[in-house]
C-alpha cells in the first residue's frame, strides 16, 4: 500500500535549520520546503523503519543511519524522523553540513548547538564549559590550543544534561560532509550517554561505485560499533511510487 505523508519543511530550512514544525493531522504529516507543500509518495517501508527506531527503547540504538545516492530521497526520509520526533516532544538539535565544512572545524558542532540557551552551558564545570565555547564560537579564543578532549568531554556532559528533561535527537544531514572535529566530539559524547536518551539520526550520502565510507561515517562506526547502529538503505522508489509521482506532481 502506498503511504502518502504531506510534508511542508519550514521555508528557512537552508539558514535556520533548527526551525522544521511540525503539523499535527490523524494520519498525514505537514512540511514546507521553500514555502511549497510537498507530497511524500511511498517510502511506506523507509518511514516506518525510521519511526520504529524512535519509539524503540533499548539503549543500544544509539545512531540510524538513512543512506543512498544524491537525490535519491534521504533528506526527505530524515526530515519525516524530525517530525515525527518534534511530535512525540523530543528536543531535536539540527545541523546541515554544506561540502565546504568538511574542512573547517567544529562548524558542524556550531551548528548543531546554535539553538541551546546559554544556561544549558552554565552548569558545565568550567574546564569544560571553555574550551566548547570557543569550538562553537560563543566566546573568544585565548592563548593556547583547544584540547579535543576537553570539547568532547564537555559535549557529553552538556548533552547529558538537556536529556535530563526529555529524550534528545541529534539530526545530522549530509553527515558525509561533517568536519572531522564534529564528528569525533559527537562520537566521543553519544558513546558516553549512559543514562538519558540521546540520538544520532543522520543521512548520509553514498556515492555510486564506491566502497570507500566518508571519514565521519568511520568516526561513528569505531565510537558507537556496528551494533549500535541501524541503517535504512534508500533505493530507487518503486514502480508504482513513481506512476503516482508522475500523476501527482
Ligand atoms: N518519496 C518522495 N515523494 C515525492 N518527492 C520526493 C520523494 N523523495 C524525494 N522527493 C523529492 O526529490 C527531491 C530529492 O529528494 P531528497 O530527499 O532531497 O534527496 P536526497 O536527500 O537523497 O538528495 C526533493 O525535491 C524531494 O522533495
Ligand atoms: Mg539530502
Amino acid at each position: 500500500m502506498l503511504l502518502v505523508v504531506r510534508q511542508v519543511l519550514d521555508d528557512r530550512l537552508g539558514d535556520d535549520q533548527g526551525a522544521m514544525l511540525p503539523i499535527k493531522a490523524s494520519s498525514q504529516l505537514a512540511f514546507r520546503v521553500g514555502g511549497l507543500r510537498v507530497d511524500v509518495i511511498g517510502r511506506g517501508a523507509e518511514l516506518d523503519r525510521t519511526r520504529a527506531w524512535l519509539k524503540a527503547t533499548s539503549s543500544d540504538r544509539t545512531a540510524l543511519f538513512i543512506e543512498g545516492e544524491p537525490g535519491i530521497g534521504k533528506t526527505t526520509i530524515w526530515s519525516d524522523g524530525i517530525n515525527q520526533a518534534r511530535l512525540e516532544d523530543w528536543t531535536v538539535l539540527v545541523c546541515r553540513p554544506r561540502p565546504s565544512d568538511a574542512g573547517l572545524s567544529n562548524v558542524g558542532i556550531t551548528d548543531l548547538l546554535r539553538n541551546v540557551p546559554d544556561e544549558a552551558f552554565a552548569d558545565l564545570p568550567a574546564p569544560q564549559r571553555g574550551p566548547l565555547e570557543v569550538a562553537t564560537l560563543r566566546k573568544e579564543a585565548g592563548d593556547g590550543d583547544l584540547e579535543p578532549r576537553a570539547v568532547g568531554t564537555a559535549l557529553t556532559a552538556l548533552l547529558a544534561g538537556m536529556a535530563v528533561r526529555g529524550s534528545l535527537l541529534l539530526a545530522v544531514d549530509d553527515a558525509q560532509w561533517l568536519d572531522a572535529a564534529s564528528a569525533r566530539a559527537l562520537a566521543f559524547a553519544l558513546h558516553r550517554q549512559d543514562r538519558g536518551n540521546v540520538r544520532l539520526l543522520a543521512a548520509f550520502r553514498i556515492e555510486t561505485g564506491t566502497a570507500r565510507a566518508s571519514a565521519a561515517f568511520t568516526t561513528f562506526e569505531s565510537a558507537l560499533g556496528r551494533d549500535h547502529i541501524d541503517r535504512v538503505p534508500v533505493g530507487p522508489m518503486s514502480v508504482a511510487a513513481i506512476h503516482r509521482l508522475i500523476l501527482e506532481t
